[in-house]
């Protein structure tokens, strides 16, 4: 038996971990799964610990430092990394005031290489594109995957191809993926449709996909809550909350804590909370409702990069919030704006997606179903440079928010400069 296999979340049914495929002919998602028994022998904290502060790739990244446990059989020169990870645990007296607890941590993920987790899970999948002789690497994005696979196909020298929809992805995402250098289709629809397309021509296509529906993205998003796990010195938290669009992290990160658990790493699961915009929340009504079904979305929300109705991984996040006791909730675009001028004037800063999981934190802990007392990592996604434009229009175009800070026009002149200074 080898060590890594393909396996359907559904029926089980086994296949070889080089095949090319993303779901069971069952019709269920794959994992890529890992033989824990033989792991366990190999792994600890203590050599996880060790490799912190490595200098050279690839145990320099903060996805490859868990390498046995991403993808245990590649060699180093084959690995396509740019020391990725390595992002910053924040605790911050303002946004804990705000949301009420007194223990949350921030992992910003934003500190990424091109601005976002994904990078995580980019350089798992185009490795594994190189190794299978792949020429070109695919996805629909609502833009930050578009970002990172434009970085990592060019830094592997495959050709990167990325459909996103027509005038709804945010500036810095967009500007991203043209400068990299991937050939950038514009698609008249929405994500989903980007998505649709992508399965529909799976088969056919020469291109590798990289959404998270390949289960080497979500190998490498694990890393982040293992990463999560050393900086609170293997300290399992209360809860983990994050933004919830296409369902990747919630999938990756239920499968970390699995793993750690069965692996002797942790002795406990936290509980998971997974915030929705209210416009695109086919998650949290699914959960509303025992999660007997999904019911499709059409999505709508200022948080671009969460504007989807019909989330892929939907079966891989049912199952993580089953095995921690996991919650969902949802937020509208005006307390996600809310939350992000908190996010943004702390000093620290994310894009409208990212801040859906403080506006959910604030809530949960109003609602009395987080406890003050409770430790909670929050996950921050995004950088806030990735969507200036969302800036601009709640400080400046239309600055009647609750915190609002407009600019204020002045003629170059020390009366007037020194009137202002005087307020
Ligand atoms: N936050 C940001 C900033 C994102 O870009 C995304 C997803 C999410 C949250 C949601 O994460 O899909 O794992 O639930 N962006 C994808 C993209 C869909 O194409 O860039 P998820």
């Amino acid at each position: 038996m080898n060590i890594s296999w393909l396996q359907c979340v559904q029926c089980n049914a086994i296949y070889d971990i080089d095949e090319i495929r993303f779901s069971c002919s069952c019709g269920h998602l794959l994992d890529a799964v890992h033989d824990l028994g033989m792991m366990k022998s190999m792994v600890s904290r203590d050599m996880f610990d060790d490799r912190l502060g490595l200098v050279d790739a690839p145990l320099s990244s903060g996805v490859w430092r868990f390498r046995e446990l991403v993808m245990p059989e590649v060699a180093d020169e084959a690995i396509v990394t740019k020391s990725e990870g390595n992002t910053r645990l924040y605790r911050n007296k303002k946004i804990s005031k705000w949301t009420g607890l007194e223990k949350l941590f921030l992992k910003h993920e934003g500190e990424n290489p091109t601005g976002s987790f994904k990078d995580r899970g980019m350089t798992v999948a185009v490795t594994k594109a190189k190794s299978l002789e792949r020429p070109a690497v695919v996805c629909a994005s609502t833009g930050n995957t578009s970002a990172s696979l434009a970085s990592y196909a060019s830094e592997g020298g495959l050709v990167g191809i990325v459909l996103i929809p027509h005038g709804d992805v945010a500036i810095g995402k967009v500007a991203q993926a043209l400068a990299y250098g991937a050939k950038t289709l514009m698609v008249r629809g929405d994500f989903d449709d980007c998505m649709r397309l992508i399965q529909e021509a799976e088969a056919s296509l020469k291109a590798y996909p990289l959404n998270s529906i390949n289960p080497f993205r979500l190998e490498g998003q694990k890393t982040i809550m293992w990463e999560t796990l050393q900086q609170l010195h293997w300290e399992v938290p209360d809860w983990i909350v994050l933004p919830g669009g296409n369902l990747g992290n919630t999938s990756a990160f239920g499968k970390a804590f699995y793993e750690a658990k069965e692996l002797g790493l942790i002795d406990r699961m936290p509980r998971f909370a997974v915030i929705q915009a209210a416009g695109a929340n086919p998650f949290y009504s699914a959960f509303k409702r025992n999660f007997e079904s999904l019911q499709t979305v059409k999505a709508s929300t200022i948080a671009t990069a969460i504007k989807i109705g019909n989330p892929v991984n939907y079966e891989k996040a049912v199952r993580t919030l089953r095995w921690t006791d996991g919650i969902s909730e949802q937020v509208t675009d005006e307390e996600i704006l809310d939350a992000k001028g908190i996010v943004d004037s702390s000093g620290i800063g994310a894009e409208p997606a990212s801040c859906a999981t403080i506006a959910g934190v604030q809530k949960l802990v109003a609602n009395g179903v987080i406890k003050k007392s409770e430790t909670v990592v929050g996950l921050l996604t995004g950088h806030i440079l990735k969507d200036p434009d969302a800036i601009a229009k709640y400080h400046d175009r239309e600055p009647n928010h609750r915190y609002s800070n407009p600019p204020r026009q002045i003629n170059p002149s020390l009366d007037e400069l020194a009137a202002i200074l005087k307020e």
